[in-house]
């Protein structure tokens, strides 16, 4: 069903993400008839545009990040929506530009997605608020990075805390958006089958990797303040092991979902100052290839200081002390300038107990879930089945689930999700305070070891799957990543 009539008031409307990832969400919820027909979408930026100067700014990044999808009918008829005003967020007197064209409209909520650094976001809560735009059924979308540290983030809470609920603060964890990581809440709860054997008896270790080829591209400058564990880490990946670890909630509502999440977060074990180097690797690639191509190592790229000792990779061996995981490995990984891009979730079960095929049981046989978010969609079961012929050979054999395949509709990306759910007011998908700042106090202690040891990030060459620390930090488990096997 479509949304309500609303705006979506878009601060850093004229942005990189605005462009790149939400007006392009935004076309396809048009085209597929989601968008109320008189719900707007208002960008907001220090620009002096009108809104055909803004159609125009839009239109013009929609043909190159749409491709294909770009259909000039349907981008004009999705661009009666877009609408403009003129705002610089510093200047309480300049959101007179916004309430006019706010007053416009009577009814429906107002939507304020923060798509700015958010050194703003105090500002423009306050602003609204003065200038009285903000109403009961107000909501705010705050986009990461959220803050730097765990005080840091506290006080951008505070701040937003002052003029939003927290039933009205959506904050994005793109993630959780992706299409993937629902079905895997879908396998987990809705099959009787799996969650029996999602426990530390049934299962040796699990894996989460979110590989990417591309380097720190135009995002040098931003990315070298921040590194993987802030960018990546803190955020996606402890997200994702939230939602394979949770304990079944009692129903799919927003605080039945995120309160075991937090019991997730609250479980995981703390990094002492003397485990850092046992339980983490932190890696800065080198000079290599990627996808045949020679590429810089990440002090040469531009905006990256020569010196850097920002990590572009990371691997951490996480536990969860809970009855259900004890003993039970979750490594975590990241990177920029990977072998391949690939985001998937590694479930390995343990051996059988005994083999009556003469052969050892083998770790390296046992079966497996793999659970893939990039860059396809799919799950494989790994089972052992019959070679055939005449004697009695085992060998591994997937039993393949292929999302596009088996569901030919189309799927909605991560970001036209996520922006449904905000218009819908629904916040299962969305972070909440006390998760996030639970994640920052488990990410702290590594970060603050890596300073103290004062070591450089280990070296890895571009195009290759980090440093050998990396497969030492499994080894010593007497286990390997998912793709050494
Ligand atoms: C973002 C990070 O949150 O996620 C980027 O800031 C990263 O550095 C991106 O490239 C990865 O997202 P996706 O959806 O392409 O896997």
């Amino acid at each position: 069903a479509p949304t309500r009539p609303l705006d979506l008031v878009i601060f850093g409307g004229t942005g990189d993400l605005a462009m790149r990832k939400l007006l392009p969400a935004l076309y396809h919820l048009h085209c597929d008839a989601l968008l109320a027909p008189d719900a707007r979408i208002v960008g907001v930026a220090r620009d002096e545009l009108d809104d055909a100067g803004y159609r125009a700014l839009s239109s013009e990044h929609a043909r190159r990040f749409l491709g294909r999808d770009f259909r000039s009918e349907d981008w004009e008829s999705f661009s009666t929506r877009l609408v403009y005003a003129p705002v610089d967020a510093l200047q309480a007197d300049s959101f007179a530009a916004l309430t006019r064209r706010l007053d416009e409209r009577a009814d429906g909520p107002r939507v304020f997605y923060l798509s700015t650094a958010p050194g703003l976001f105090s500002a423009i809560c306050r602003n609204l608020d003065a200038a009285g735009l903000i109403g009961a059924d107000s909501r705010v979308v705050l986009e990461k990075p959220l803050g730097h540290d765990l005080a840091s983030s506290r006080r951008i809470n505070d701040e937003v805390g002052r003029h939003f609920g927290e039933e009205q603060i959506y904050r994005i964890d793109h993630y959780l958006g992706k299409e993937p990581v629902q079905n895997l809440l879908a396998l987990r709860f809705g099959n009787a089958l799996i969650e029996p054997l999602w426990r530390r008896e049934w299962v040796r270790d699990v894996q989460i990797t979110v590989a990417e080829q591309v380097g720190v591209e135009s995002r040098g400058d931003f990315y070298d303040r921040v590194g993987a564990m802030r960018d990546m880490v803190q955020n996606h990946l402890l997200q994702l092991l939230c939602i394979v670890a949770m304990e079944p909630p009692a129903s799919i509502n927003p605080d039945a979902v995120r309160d075991e999440k937090l019991k997730i977060l609250r479980a995981l074990r703390p990094f002492t100052p003397g485990d850092v180097a046992a339980r983490s690797v932190r890696g800065q690639y080198r000079a290599g290839a990627s996808a045949g191509q020679p590429v810089p190592g990440y002090v040469d790229e531009p905006g990256i200081a020569r010196e850097s000792a920002t990590e572009t990779f990371v691997a951490l061996k996480a536990e969860i002390d809970t009855w259900r995981w004890a003993g039970v490995p979750f490594f975590l990984r990241t990177g920029k300038r990977m072998q391949e891009k690939v985001a998937e979730i590694v479930i390995n079960f343990r051996a059988v107990p005994h083999s009556i095929f003469g052969v050892p049981a083998s770790p390296l046989h046992a079966n497996r879930m793999v659970i893939r978010m990039q860059p396809e969609e799919t799950v494989d079961l790994h089972l052992l089945a019959k070679q055939p012929g005449d004697v009695m050979q085992l060998q591994p054999v997937r039993l393949n689930l292929d999302f596009a395949e088996a569901f030919r509709s189309r799927r909605l990306e991560a970001y036209e999700r996520l922006l449904m759910d905000v218009m819908r007011g629904n916040l299962t998908l969305f972070v909440r305070r006390d998760e996030q700042e639970a994640a920052w106090r488990w990410v702290e202690p590594i970060l603050a070891g890596w300073e103290q040891s004062g070591e450089r990030p280990k070296p890895y060459t571009a195009g290759t799957w980090g440093p050998s620390a990396s497969s030492a930090l499994l080894s010593r488990d007497g286990l390997c990543w998912h793709e050494e096997i």
